[in-house]
Order: C-alpha cells, then sequence, then structure tokens
C-alpha cells in the first residue's frame, strides 16, 4: 500500500468516526488495521476563511501574474502555479512552501495539493461548456466547488450565474490563489468596496478537512451541484468525500468528478472508487465522458438512488 512522506501523528477521532460510514469496505479495513497499514494523520479541522486585509490592495499584482482562458462563453483569469508566486515564495509558514521546498505535489494531510491547475478540472470545465452552455441552467442554482485549488471550476458557475461556495484542504491556498482568482474575475467595473462585498456575502470559502466540513455546513443550504476534480487519489479519504457529496448535496442534486483512471503510486482511480460507490447503495454512477488518450481520464456523474 502507498504511503505518503509524512509522519505518524495522534488519532483523530473524526477519521474513526468515517470508519462507521455505508462507503467503507469494512472487511478491507479490518485487514488494513490488523497488517497495521493505516497512517493515523490529524487532519486539519474545518473553518470558514475571510479574504486577508491585503487583497484588495494586491489586486494589480495579481493582474500582472495573470492568465485567462475561454471556457465556452465565459472568460476565465487566474494566477499561473501558486508556486511561483512571489509573495508566497516569501513566506516560510505557509504549507504551500513545504510541499515546494519538498519538491512534492501532495503532502498527505499537509499539503493536498491545491496550488496547482490539473488536468481534469480542463476536461471537466469543456464538459460544462457543452453540456450546460445555456445560462437558465446556472441561474439560482447552488454549487459547491469541493477540493477546488485554483477554484476554475467554481468561478466557471459564477460567471454563468451561479452562487458558488469554495473548499480546500489548505488555508493558504484559499487565501493566496483561490480569492485572488475570483477577486480577478468579479465585475471589473465595481468599485473595490463592492468587490470585498462580493466576496464576503457572496460566497464562502471553507478550509479543512472533508470530514469537519461536513459537519461545519451541516446546517447550511445544501447545493444543488457539486463539482471536484483529482480528489479520489487517495484511496483513505474517499469515504470522507462520500460522506460529504451526501450529507451536502440536495436529494435531486448532481455530483460530477473529474478524474485519472488510475493514480499512479498512490492506490486510488476512477474505476476503484466507482466500484466504491457501489458497494454504499447511495448513488447510482454514470460515466458521462472519458479521454480517448493513453493516460485515461473520466468524469463520473452521481446522483442519489431512487428509494
Ligand atoms: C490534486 S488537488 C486538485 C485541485 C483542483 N481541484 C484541480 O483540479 O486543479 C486535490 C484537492 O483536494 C483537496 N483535498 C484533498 N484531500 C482532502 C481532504 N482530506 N479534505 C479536504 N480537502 C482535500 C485539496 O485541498 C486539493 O484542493
Amino acid at each position: 500500500m502507498f504511503k505518503f512522506n509524512f509522519d505518524v501523528e495522534a488519532e483523530s477521532s473524526s477519521d474513526l468516526e468515517a470508519v462507521k460510514s455505508p462507503f467503507v469496505d469494512k472487511k478491507k479495513h479490518s485487514e488494513e488495521l490488523e497488517a497495521n497499514e493505516i497512517q493515523i494523520i490529524e487532519w486539519y479541522q474545518a473553518e470558514r476563511v475571510k479574504p486577508i486585509d491585503n487583497l484588495i490592495p494586491t489586486l494589480d499584482f495579481y493582474e500582472l501574474n495573470a492568465k485567462e482562458r475561454e471556457v465556452g462563453k465565459a472568460r476565465i483569469r487566474h494566477l499561473v502555479a501558486g508556486f511561483l508566486l512571489e509573495d508566497i515564495k516569501a513566506q516560510t509558514h505557509l504549507d504551500i512552501k513545504k510541499a515546494e521546498e519538498s519538491h512534492s505535489d501532495l503532502i498527505a494531510g499537509v499539503y493536498e495539493g491545491g496550488a496547482k491547475i490539473w488536468e481534469c478540472t480542463d476536461d471537466l470545465l469543456t464538459y460544462l461548456a457543452g453540456k450546460y452552455e445555456d445560462d437558465t441552467f446556472w441561474k439560482g442554482k447552488r454549487v459547491l466547488d469541493l477540493g477546488c485549488g485554483s477554484g476554475l471550476l467554481g468561478i466557471y458557475a459564477i460567471k454563468m450565474g451561479a452562487q458558488v461556495d469554495f473548499q480546500d484542504y489548505n488555508k493558504d491556498v484559499l487565501e493566496y490563489i483561490t480569492y485572488p482568482n475570483i477577486l480577478l474575475n468579479v465585475d471589473e467595473t465595481l468599485a473595490d468596496e463592492q468587490k470585498l462585498e462580493f466576496l464576503e456575502n457572496k460566497t464562502s470559502l471553507y478550509a479543512g478537512d472533508w470530514s469537519h466540513f461536513a459537519v461545519l455546513t451541516k446546517d447550511l443550504d445544501k447545493y444543488d451541484l457539486i463539482l471536484t476534480s483529482e480528489t479520489i487519489y487517495n484511496i483513505d479519504n474517499q469515504e470522507k468525500l462520500l460522506e460529504t457529496f451526501a450529507g451536502r448535496l440536495k436529494p435531486d442534486g448532481i455530483v460530477l468528478v473529474a478524474a485519472k483512471s488510475h493514480y499512479f503510486g498512490v492506490g486510488g482511480g476512477m474505476e476503484q472508487f466507482t466500484d466504491k460507490i457501489k458497494l454504499g447503495k447511495v448513488f447510482q454512477t454514470e460515466n458521462v465522458w472519458q479521454a480517448e488518450e493513453n493516460l485515461k481520464r473520466g468524469i463520473l456523474q452521481l446522483k442519489f438512488k431512487e428509494s
């Protein structure tokens, strides 16, 4: 079984709670426990993250570092890879910085990969622009960009008229990458105060582990659409992810998962994830898109099973 390069830390009660999930393969889980193969990580608590104080004053800097891409009818502006930004490089305490120093895309439980834009995000953007090109689909919809990183999926949904929340494991990513990216895409004609008002009142950003996020937001309105890209790589986190879908999705809502068919060295992948969902009997699945290339990628749609 793959192990990330992390230290073993204190046991977390929420991880134990996840064990009771209907999505857990209990036989496999107890075998792993017996073989003492499970790494215990203390996952970060969830919290709502507000914009940092100098976000608006730094907008000019973000503008200089921005790229633009067209997705269907929408133009999305975003920062180039977070690693390259000078203000991130200058701050040694950030988890993003730790990942850069250890030349890792991921450090389980410390930094979960949100600083760069992963390729399945492009797949899902292209899919959304084709399948849901009509603005009327988006108007009034509540959308969650789960494991958002740069947040391009959520930003696309905002541009199409949805009300969007964003979640990423790392607070640093939300503060230094996701918030700037959202800011780069709000109506340019708005005054600075109005831009800040949009960020404070029209969207919510959450950091921390999925299991804690689902608890923190349990009393809030559920989502019509949950978009998530490249979030299924770690098998040990998949139950939490599925619990989050189940807890935060409206009864008639849709989840779209974009992912590779296999994550080498980590064990997760689309086929394995689909099999796990079938074990749980909560969701029905449909493969709605597949890449033709060597490294297979796909988009999986989940809906609640009709009882
Ligand atoms: C590989 S990155 C993908 C980022 C982005 N969706 C993309 O496609 O560019 C994985 C994302 O899942 C989030 N993530 C992974 N494990 C998580 C966990 N246990 N709890 C919360 N978020 C997690 C990370 O914060 C990160 O945003």
